[in-house]
């Protein structure tokens, strides 16, 4: 089984981010063999400053890296260090109907926002398609709403399978888990949309500072309280072990205890969880050069696969 996904550079990641994503790629890597790129030509139909998007496509690299993505187990690339895919999208684009691409939800809500959508927006889904068919993936494990473009890929390859002959794998996609609670500071979900983050890699100081300033509700001292859907307890839960979730939640439930005292052990359980990740990282920051290496072995590797398919593809079509 090969496994592959592409992750936007569009910002510095967040705890929303590793434990919806990240981490469940990480894992996936011990099982098949897998294929991880930044999706920085995804991310440029978003990110204009060149500074911006080159930097925040490094800091992603090294923040997988960081966080336990292993190059001897998994290929990771950067999507533009992969010229085939680019050309494999033409191909696809060729056959592709306009009103597939019409009804996929990032374009029809900017539409219907009646905001002016450009090319690279509409043929978003035909990029990502040619990202999974260039490395014959079996498997994609993506979010919710990602589901939608696997279903366009799937389209694309089969009316190119059916009418050049069997060229490209149908790739499944597979559903993250998405059960672990990763509410941000205010009481909804965390997401950079509702600039309400905690990042994975913020300075220790500044977190320990954002933590103690999430917004409690106004139970007294002494009142009991349900843990369960409480920001505090579900972000506590993400890196705390199961005893010490027990004991918490005890806590909660015998009532008796201060939110501050709450905040605090949370600080503690955040700054145990990504000790060896903050190492990590600040070794790899440090050695830029190491990581970009990394990138181009990843690179040179998923070409090759690339490189095979795409002439298979043009063979088929009658292109070379
Ligand atoms: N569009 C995906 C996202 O925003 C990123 C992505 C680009 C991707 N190409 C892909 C994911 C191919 C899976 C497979 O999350």
């Amino acid at each position: 089984m090969r496994v592959l996904s592409g992750i936007q550079p569009t910002g510095r990641f967040h705890w929303g981010n590793y434990f919806g994503a990240i981490r469940q790629y990480i894992d996936l890597q011990d099982e098949d063999e897998a294929y991880y790129f930044i999706a920085n030509l995804h991310a440029l139909t978003t990110v204009r400053d060149p500074k911006v998007l080159a930097d925040l496509t490094l800091d992603a690299a090294i923040d997988l890296l960081a966080l336990g993505l292993d190059p001897d187990r998994a290929i990771l690339f950067l999507q533009s260090d992969v010229p085939e895919v680019s050309e494999l999208c033409w191909l696809l684009m060729t056959g592709a109907p306009m009103g597939l691409l019409e009804r996929c939800h990032a374009y029809k809500d900017k539409k219907a926002k009646g905001l002016p959508a450009d090319v690279g927006l509409f043929t978003y889904p035909v990029l990502m398609s040619a990202d999974i068919l260039a490395y014959d993936a079996d498997t994609v494990p993506v979010g919710e709403d990602q589901v939608q473009h696997i279903e366009v890929c799937r389209d694309l390859a089969g009316s190119f399978n059916h009418q050049f002959g069997d060229v490209f794998v149908m790739p499944k996609p597979k559903l993250l888990d998405s059960s672990a609670r990763v509410p941000g500071t205010n009481s909804e979900k965390m997401s950079k949309s509702y600039n309400n983050t905690l990042e994975l890699f913020e300075d220790p100081k500044s977190l320990r500072k954002k933590i103690m300033r999430i917004t409690t509700d106004s139970r007294p001292m002494e009142e009991p309280k349900e843990p369960e859907g409480d920001i505090l307890f579900d972000l506590y839960s993400l890196m705390a072990t199961t005893e010490e979730r027990d004991k918490m939640a005890a806590l909660y439930r015998g009532g008796g205890f201060g939110y501050g005292e709450v905040k605090k052990s949370l600080a503690d359980v955040a700054d145990r969880y990504l000790e060896q990740p903050r190492m990590r990282r600040e070794e790899l920051a440090g050695h830029p050069e190491k990581v970009r290496e990394i990138l181009a072995d990843g690179a040179s590797r998923a070409r090759k696969k690339a490189g095979e398919v795409l002439l298979r593809a043009q063979k088929a079509c009658g292109v070379k």
